[in-house]
């Protein structure tokens, strides 16, 4: 039987996928990707990808945007701590590296938002250098390979993992066997429906040979996520929205969002004491939950419609914009949800 590397590669060379819009560009390109790929499917990704390289074909001109600008082309891939760190990694680039995306791993590893894997991604793919990497898909890949038990979260697991990745690679053909990694862990060695008949390493697989794959990777403690309720208060002026900026920290950072209250708090207080306005309730939306890593939110949007109003509110954070131009800017994706509703609604 032929080495696991060379047979990753063999399969790579026939089956991988070979025309992904960042295979064959710069570091700059194959980095973005990297980062965009994080916890997020390749359909997901390309449209994404596209508009971003569009918009910021070099790395001088993703650091000269305002994070406003790089929120807007990231809104609705979520994680947007994502999108804050690559803008903030491009200015670092343009201070300390002449604009040039840096060629060294354990310079490539102090920028933000780029950890092990990442960087290892980058220098394997990019510049063609032996780099392990251990993403979710790999963790699985190896975890069912191996046959090692045991949630790969966790430290102890983790960390035979990247020796197992790491004594896996092969002398030649990084690139080529980084993306098969990738392209097998996401088209073949899926979590709920591997295709063992047609992989390539399936003969030595420790967890095909003992009829454990559905077991493994053992999956994440299962803990309840703590539950919260909110109202985002669609407050209208004519055909306009209120929209408010969120604070840099905590879930959609920096993202334009309708004023968030605790579910159960006063509406009409609310608007009296921040808008200066009397309103009218108009109508409850359909409440939804949206799902956080660590927690879940059950939204209510309330509509409401100024009545009277002392003074526009003209505060820093806030603005008013018609629901057309609030779809085009930097919204989460479940508000995207809501304003589509609402055109709908008002139309
Ligand atoms: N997932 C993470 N990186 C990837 C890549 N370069 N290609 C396909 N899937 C990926």
């Amino acid at each position: 039987m032929e080495e696991f590397s060379a047979r990753i590669i063999a399969w790579q060379c026939m089956h991988g996928r070979h025309a992904l819009p960042w295979q064959g560009a710069g570091a700059y390109q194959v980095w973005l990707a990297e980062v965009m790929l994080q916890q997020t499917q390749v359909a997901t990704v390309i449209p994404y990808y596209q508009r971003f390289v569009a918009c910021f074909p070099h790395i001088a001109m993703l650091a000269a945007a305002t994070e406003d600008e790089v929120l807007t082309l990231w809104s609705g891939l979520g994680y947007y701590s994502r999108a804050r760190n690559l803008h903030q990694a491009a200015q670092l680039i343009m201070q300390h590296h002449g604009g040039e995306f840096p060629r060294a791993y354990d310079v490539i590893m102090t920028l933000p938002g780029i950890g092990r894997s990442t960087a290892a991604a980058i220098c394997a793919l990019a510049f063609h250098e032996r780099r392990a990497i251990l993403d979710g898909n790999v963790k699985r890949l190896l975890a069912r390979h191996r046959g090692i038990a045991g949630y790969p979260g966790e430290k102890k697991v983790e960390a035979l993992l990247w020796q197992h990745a790491q004594a896996s690679l092969p002398t030649h053909d990084i690139a080529v066997y980084t993306q098969g990694l990738m392209d097998m862990g996401a088209l073949l060695c899926t979590r709920s429906q591997p295709q063992c008949g047609v992989c390539p390493v399936h003969e030595d697989c420790a967890a095909s040979l003992d009829g454990r794959v559905a077991q493994l990777p053992t999956p994440r403690p299962r803990k309840t996520l703590p539950e919260k309720a909110c109202t985002l208060l669609l407050l209208l002026h004519g055909c306009d929205i209120l929209l408010e900026k969120r604070a840099p920290s905590g879930i959609w950072g920096g993202l334009w969002c309708p004023p968030q209250l605790d579910a159960g708090a006063n509406v009409m207080e609310y608007c009296m004491r921040h808008l200066h306005a009397e309103v009218e309730e108009t109508a409850t939306l359909p409440a939804f939950t949206h799902t956080f890593t660590h927690f879940k939110l059950h939204i209510t949007p309330q509509l409401l419609r100024i009545q009277r109003q002392a003074g526009k509110v003209e505060e820093k954070g806030y603005m008013w914009l018609d629901v057309q131009d609030a779809l085009r800017g930097a919204i989460p994706a479940p508000v995207r949800k809501i304003l589509r509703e609402l055109e709908a609604y008002l139309s």
